[in-house]
């Protein structure tokens, strides 16, 4: 049986369509069963909507507190029961109900070399600090922000040319990569979690 992938993003959605993309290959060992998202209208819903994969949409606004949030979204990921949560742009901190449920099991992917530059800008960060290399994280969530253990990194270079926006999408491009290739790892062979290390393949089972 392939391994049931919950996605959530927030926006472009282009990381959730390179797992669309995987998937579609039987060997690749896993499947998207959803994908959710803290608002309506954005690219990578209509991705999903494209593929025939069914969505939802939990917006902090709709419930009476982040708490409250929290326990919709867990109930709503937990519906499509994943073996594993992919955040793929999802630009909220999931919560203790969802840790609860999900942790150890959820990953998100982060545009920089962690711990290097957590948060939401990323790329800009990078910039701004004037790194000669940056790149792309993919980690177990734990309540922290971008503090999780590391699955995969890889490094991208920083040109001298360079804006927020021309890095972000050669991040992006190795991002994608890193995250089909290391989802398909955890999905068709399992992995583990010692201390701060993560291990992948058949010799972490
Ligand atoms: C990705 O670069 C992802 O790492 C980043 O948002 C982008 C989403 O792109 N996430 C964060 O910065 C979260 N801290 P996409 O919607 O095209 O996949």
């Amino acid at each position: 049986m392939p391994a049931r992938l919950v996605v959530l993003v927030s926006g472009s959605g282009t990381n959730l369509q390179a797992l669309l993309d995987a998937c579609t290959d039987p060997a690749y060992g896993a499947e998207v069963v959803a994908v959710g998202a803290d608002r309506d209208g954005i690219e990578g819903l209509a991705r999903a909507a494209r593929s025939g994969v069914p969505t939802f949409v939990e917006r902090v606004g709709d419930h009476d507190d982040r708490a409250a949030w929290d326990a919709a979204l867990s109930e709503a990921v937990a519906a499509h029961r994943p073996d594993l949560v992919v955040l793929a742009g999802f630009m909220k901190l999931v919560g203790p109900a969802f840790l609860g449920r999900f942790g150890g099991r959820t990953v998100n992917t982060h545009p920089a070399l962690s711990p290097s530059f957590p948060g939401m800008s990323g790329p800009a960060d990078a910039l701004t600090y004037g790194v000669k290399v940056t790149g792309c994280t993919l980690f177990v969530v734990d309540e922290g922000v971008d503090t999780g253990q590391i699955v995969a990194q890889v490094a991208v270079p920083v040109e001298d040319d360079d804006d927020v926006d021309s890095l972000h999408e050669r991040i992006k491009t190795a991002e994608r990569a890193m995250l089909v290739e290391a989802v398909g790892v955890m999905a068709r062979d399992g992995f583990s979690v010692e201390g701060r290390r993560v291990r992948l393949g058949r010799a972490a089972r």
